[in-house]
């Protein structure tokens, strides 16, 4: 893409926000060089090799690289002297009080401090308490008043397993800055998909907030409607008219309201506990809040129980699953539900052997030689007496139930009510799923 407002971009962090902030940057026609302290993932990214699955990344990587306008780099090898933009993506996780570690972000600012000369912009892609920009601004230009470098805050929205197409068809953009000269920075920035979108430009603490607030509400969506689910067995009604009912009120939007094996993933946990944290310190009321984790929390363990009573109960040894990441179309497992419940099953010495597209390589790290990896679905769910389906994979939606060996003699539990379910009475297979009240139901 042709850009007549092109800008030198230095993206520090290479994972999932960085690499595809920096892929995209570069698609809309400007110089990105990313770099990382991890020396691997450079190497695999300078042979256009992808460290994580993301549809549509490897393309615009290479293209990009081709095109002369995407760069890899390590930290050692950094050249800032021509950077109008750094921009922050590296981690932000919680630490066990549940606060912000923000020692990534800090190591990142000090390095600009010790090895930038010229005035510059240094944008936060990273999700951050509120304050953090105004604090990163005063580390930075702490000691040195000759040399300016601004702060902006511009907090990610893009979704795992659509983050390419999410980051160049953005719902909105929100730009926190503190001078004008900065906004002009922005506008620049972001010229190529100005037309597409609304820009919302405010003060760094407003947008550092939004992205707190827009996952705390959307993790309380999820919690909410497990909850109904938990009702809906118990009294017998049915989940998916419920929710289907309520997601057409148009105030409430039919997103985000499946029942689930609880939310997972890099970002729900972490934010929510996040907003908990910053809100008692602020000794604001957050009932509401801190309801979000604890409902989750004890939702994820209700069905990790329930995976284990069923084992118990069915006298069966071997269980297989069907899905492991956090949700589909990503190979990110952190936070997943599957792995709660992998682990109460590993108390119980059950054999367990996962099959997943996408994640296997990221549940190895965690799980080693305890658990066993397949390829295969149908393999996995012929060797097990109870097959738990957690992650919504399309492919799970059509299933040659004849390719798994004595299908009628097992149990499935569908955690994501994927499952085809004529299909499923058809061929006479047991099935259990949230929000119901009976098998074959
Ligand atoms: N993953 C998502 O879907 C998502 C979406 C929106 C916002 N966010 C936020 O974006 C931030 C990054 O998340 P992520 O999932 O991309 O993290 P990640 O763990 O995938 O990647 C972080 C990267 O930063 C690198 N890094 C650490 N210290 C560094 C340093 N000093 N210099 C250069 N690189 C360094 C790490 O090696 C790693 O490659 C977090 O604050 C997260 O909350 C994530």
């Amino acid at each position: 893409m042709q850009n007549n407002h092109k800008l030198n971009i230095t993206i520090f962090g290479t994972g999932y926000v960085g690499l595809v902030s920096g892929a995209c940057f570069a698609e809309i026609g400007h110089n990105v060089t990313c770099c990382d302290t991890d020396y691997q993932k450079i190497s695999q990214l300078q042979n256009s090799i992808m460290p994580i699955f993301e549809d549509g990344l490897e393309e615009i990587v290479r293209n990009n690289q081709s095109l002369n306008r995407l760069h890899f780099t390590t930290l050692d090898n950094l050249d800032l002297s021509v950077c109008d933009l750094a921009v922050i993506a590296v981690g932000t996780p919680n630490d066990p009080q549940g606060r912000t570690n923000l020692s990534y972000v800090n190591s990142v600012v000090d390095y600009l401090r010790n090895h930038s000369n010229q005035n510059m912009t240094v944008m936060v892609k990273s999700t951050v308490p509120l304050g953090t920009c105004e604090a990163i601004y005063n580390r930075l230009n702490r000691e040195d008043s000759q040399r300016k470098i601004d702060v902006i805050s511009n907090p990610e929205f893009l979704r795992e397993g659509s983050a390419v197409k999410d980051f160049l068809n953005p719902e909105r953009i929100v730009l926190g800055y503190r001078h004008g000269e900065s906004k002009q920075l922005l506008e620049k920035l972001y010229s190529q998909l100005q037309h597409k979108t609304r820009i919302i430009y405010t003060d760094c603490s407003t947008s550092e907030l939004t992205k707190y607030a827009s996952n705390a509400f959307l993790a309380a969506k999820v919690a909410f409607i497990n909850e109904m689910a938990a009702i809906c067995e118990n009294i017998g009604a049915d989940i998916k008219t419920v929710s289907e009912a309520m997601g057409l009120d148009s105030r409430i939007g039919s997103k985000f309201l499946n029942p689930g094996p609880g939310f997972g993933g890099s970002c729900f946990p972490k934010d929510v506990q996040a907003l908990t944290s910053l809100t008692s310190e602020l000794n604001v009321s957050n009932a509401l809040i801190s309801a979000i984790e604890t409902s989750n929390n004890n939702w994820k363990k209700a069905v990790a129980k329930r995976v284990v009573c069923m084992m118990k109960e069915g006298h069966y040894k071997k269980v297989a699953f069907w899905g492991v990441t956090y949700k589909a179309s990503t190979d990110d497992v952190r936070s997943s539900a599957a792995i709660d419940i992998i682990n109460q099953l590993l108390e119980h010495n059950y054999q367990i052997s996962c099959y997943d597209p996408e994640g296997l390589k990221k549940l190895e790290l965690i799980f080693g030689d305890k658990i066993r990896y397949s390829g295969d679905k149908y393999e996995v769910a012929s060797e097990a007496e109870l097959i738990v389906v957690a992650t919504e994979w399309s492919e799970f939606k059509e299933v040659k139930f004849k390719d798994i060996k004595n299908v009628t003699q097992k149990v499935f539990f569908d955690l994501r009510n994927i499952l085809n379910l004529e299909q499923i009475k058809k061929e006479g297979v047991t099935l259990n799923r949230l929000g119901y009240k009976n098998i074959h139901d």
